[in-house]
């Protein structure tokens, strides 16, 4: 697998995704997205920052073809992600391999009778075998320090495990382009930095990193990259976590930091 710093004088990443110009609203009465515009290049740690409600899982939602723009176009490695794209079953599968998803609420993303055969689904989804579907299984369980729970109902466990369980079933797909949605809201602070180590080294080696955060305390440690989006459902801000951070009206107006009361 090449390394992030490999690519360092082959000229500019490929790029993971391409979006231009989304606009997305839930029932046709609620927006989500308001032009849209963004693209991933491989390799990049990319941070999505804004106020409950701007937009942020509905994107990743995007990014993951679960949710298709009322307009605008998604491209993803190169080409058109649509649903008329999805409904190839080797393009589909194709594209399921590459990117994995951690939802922002586990309850949704966990549904299996016990946390091994969780864990173990996606691997048989994409055609590994039993044997090397159970080592992977048990690799990921012991990485996460969830083997203990291997026998357990995923829905009967707590929030932060439950969390857990979900990191796991996508990380034992090992796949290129990781999207989490706030993965460490739900953990306590060893599991979090434990979760932020693990980040770092999914990014150093190679893989793709778009997350929704409001962890403004670790988002230099987090992201090489922010994107900001506002509460009328637009990108505010594209830059740096540090020039980001510097630019406390922009704080302030996309509600990332809480003005004087009153
Ligand atoms: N299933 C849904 N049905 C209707 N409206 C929805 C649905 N999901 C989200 N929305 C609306 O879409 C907008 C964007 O929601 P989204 O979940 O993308 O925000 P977010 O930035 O992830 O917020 P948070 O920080 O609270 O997770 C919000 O106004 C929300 O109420
Ligand atoms: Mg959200």
């Amino acid at each position: 697998m090449p390394l992030a710093g490999d690519r360092a004088d082959e000229g500019p990443a490929p790029l993971v995704f391409a979006c231009h110009y989304l606009h997305y609203a839930y029932l046709d009465r609620f927006p989500a997205l308001a032009g849209v515009s963004l693209e991933v290049a491989a390799g990049e740690r990319l941070a999505l920052l804004g106020a409950n409600g701007c937009g942020k899982s509905t994107l990743l939602k995007v990014l993951d073809g679960l949710v298709f723009p009322t307009s605008g176009t998604v491209q993803a490695f190169g080409d058109p992600l649509t649903e008329q794209s999805l409904e190839d079953e080797r393009t589909s599968a194709a594209f399921r391999s590459r990117v994995g998803f951690v939802f922002q609420n586990a309850d949704t993303q966990v549904f299996s009778p016990t946390v091994r055969e969780e864990v173990a689904f996606g691997c048989l989804q994409l055609g590994l075998s039993r044997d090397h579907t159970q080592a992977r299984t048990d690799d990921v369980l012991d990485l996460l320090e969830i083997a203990d729970l291997a026998d357990r109902t995923p829905f009967q466990l707590s929030g932060g495990q439950k969390k857990k369980v979900a990191i796991a079933s996508v990380l034992v797909m090992n796949p290129q382009v990781l999207l989490f949605d706030e993965p460490t809201a739900a953990l306590d602070p060893r599991s979090s930095a434990w979760l932020r180590d693990l980040m770092a080294t999914l990014a150093g080696a190679g893989k793709t990193l778009v997350l929704a955060t409001h962890d403004l305390e670790h988002l230099a440690d987090l992201a090489d990259r922010a994107v900001v989006l506002g509460e009328d459902h637009t990108v505010l801000a594209d830059a740096t976590p540090e020039a980001v951070l510097g630019e406390r009206d922009l704080l302030l107006e996309a509600n990332l930091v809480a003005g004087p009361v009153g």
